[in-house]
């Protein structure tokens, strides 16, 4: 097979083969195809899409491409969530303990920062000693006794997934409703989770900016994962704005402390309580998802999800003692303050502008050889709708000896719009969608 002329196939919109799929994945992995060749063929995809069936083909090819995890030997109905990746969302570390304190098993994989967006592991390395690199039997074993573990990918474990993740994060090939599916699909079906709770972002700071793209996406993310034996459904969610106060991992990690302590903002609070109600429903832990909701918050605020936190942390090899002493987390030695410029109302955050200004400051990737710095990030103190002061405060910025900071001040003085007038506050989950939804 000719690899120029399977590029040139996808860039004029033509439907590529099994066969032809496999040659091109395989081939990356193997190195007889160019990690240029590669990146051409994502922008066709990007560009050109895939159809239903050359995205299903894709996912199978992708999470075949190493080893799959078989998890039959734990009782029960495995349970994941996934997040199609915001800015600010936390959710995953606040999640995979609540839902095993519930009595859940949650065989979280998780990836690194992608474009804009943070990412899982990214945020769980800013907890000094935590492993995410565990064996398939110490994975086991850990859900076996500990009800969670959240990993990442070694190189025996979709690498298909781990190389092309890397690639579209530098060349602008993540917004893709196909390649999107494929990733998360790959992992998810590989990780021996049998049933799905999507989290589809939508507006400024997700990959889908529409509503009618999230859609799209929550529905083709739910026909393929069905179609590889899982039972999905889906939350549309706005990501209009960041989730909840802090962007950049270990301002966010002390977000999830307070979340497990029964305060933390509300909306991070209230997006993870729904998503795990759906988790147990699916899990058959609870017979409707306000049974499972009201459990949830009990298990919030009685501490039993904060146990579990520090049970999962300290059997990943992770210091557990965050939890008393926050000190262990390391913050940027130094702060800046964005003030608004005159007396308004936000009508409006640009969130991917304010996840680009957090990576200027180090917490992303700008290339891929690029090492984080997780003691950076951002506060964001205000919502869409509020009213502000002249002078307020809008944002604290951490950040390390001026690093990107003037880029980082430029970038949030553009997306965060003040104004006339009143805007309603942002709803924070748009519909539910599963395999009956038209
Ligand atoms: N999360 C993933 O795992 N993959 C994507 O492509 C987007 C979000």
């Amino acid at each position: 097979m000719n690899i120029p002329e399977l590029i040139r196939k996808k860039r004029e919109g033509e439907a590529l083969s099994e066969e032809e799929l496999r040659f091109l994945i395989g081939g990356f992995l193997s190195g007889a195809v160019e990690p240029y060749q590669m990146s051409a063929f994502l922008m066709a995809v990007y560009f050109r899409g895939l159809e239903p069936a050359e995205a299903a083909t894709l996912t199978k090819i992708m999470m075949t491409s190493g080893r799959c995890y078989d998890l039959s030997s734990i009782p029960g109905i495995k349970v994941d969530k996934h997040s199609t990746g915001g800015v600010g969302d936390k959710v995953s570390l606040v999640l995979a303990p609540l839902v095993a304190a519930a009595g859940a098993v949650d065989p979280m994989v998780s990836g690194r920062a992608l474009g804009h967006t943070g990412g899982t592991l990214d945020k769980l390395d800013a907890i000094p000693g935590y492993r995410w690199d565990l064996t398939e039997e110490q994975f086991i074993r850990q859900l076996e006794k500990v009800g969670c573990a959240i990993i990442g990918q070694t190189d025996d474990f979709v690498p298909a997934d781990k190389r092309l993740y890397a690639m579209r994060d530098v060349t602008a090939t993540v917004e893709s409703i196909q390649l999107i599916c494929a990733s998360i699909l790959s992992k998810k079906a590989a990780s021996g989770a049998n049933a799905l709770v999507m989290d589809v972002k939508c507006g400024s700071g997700a990959f889908m900016a529409s509503e009618q793209d999230a859609r799209a996406l929550a529905k083709q993310l739910i026909a393929i994962g069905t179609e590889l034996g899982m039972s999905v459904s889906a939350l549309l969610t706005q990501m209009n704005q960041p989730l909840g106060v802090t962007v950049g991992n270990t301002l966010e990690v002390l977000e999830v402390l307070d979340i497990l302590e029964g305060g933390g903002p509300s909306d991070t609070r209230d997006i993870t309580v729904e998503l795990g109600a759906e988790m147990l429903v699916h899990a058959r832990l609870a017979d409707s998802v306000a049974h499972a909701r009201k459990r949830l918050e009990g298990l919030l605020d009685d501490g039993s999800a904060m146990a579990k936190f520090q049970e999962w942390i300290a059997a990943q090899g992770g210091n557990p003692r965050i939890v008393e002493n926050r000190a262990l987390l390391e913050l940027a030695p130094d702060r800046d303050l964005l003030r608004a410029s005159r007396a308004g109302t936000i009508l409006s955050m640009n969130t991917r502008q304010i996840g680009v200004a957090a990576n200027v400051l180090g917490a992303g990737r700008v290339v891929q050889s690029d090492v984080l710095d997780h003691a950076v990030g951002l506060e964001v103190h205000r919502r869409v709708g509020d009213e502000v002061a002249a002078g307020e405060v809008l944002v604290t910025i951490h950040h390390r000896g001026g690093r990107g900071l003037e880029a980082a001040r430029r970038l949030l003085e553009n997306a965060i719009v003040l104004g006339e007038g009143r805007v309603a506050p942002l709803p924070l989950i748009l519909e539910r969608l599963d395999k009956n939804t038209r």
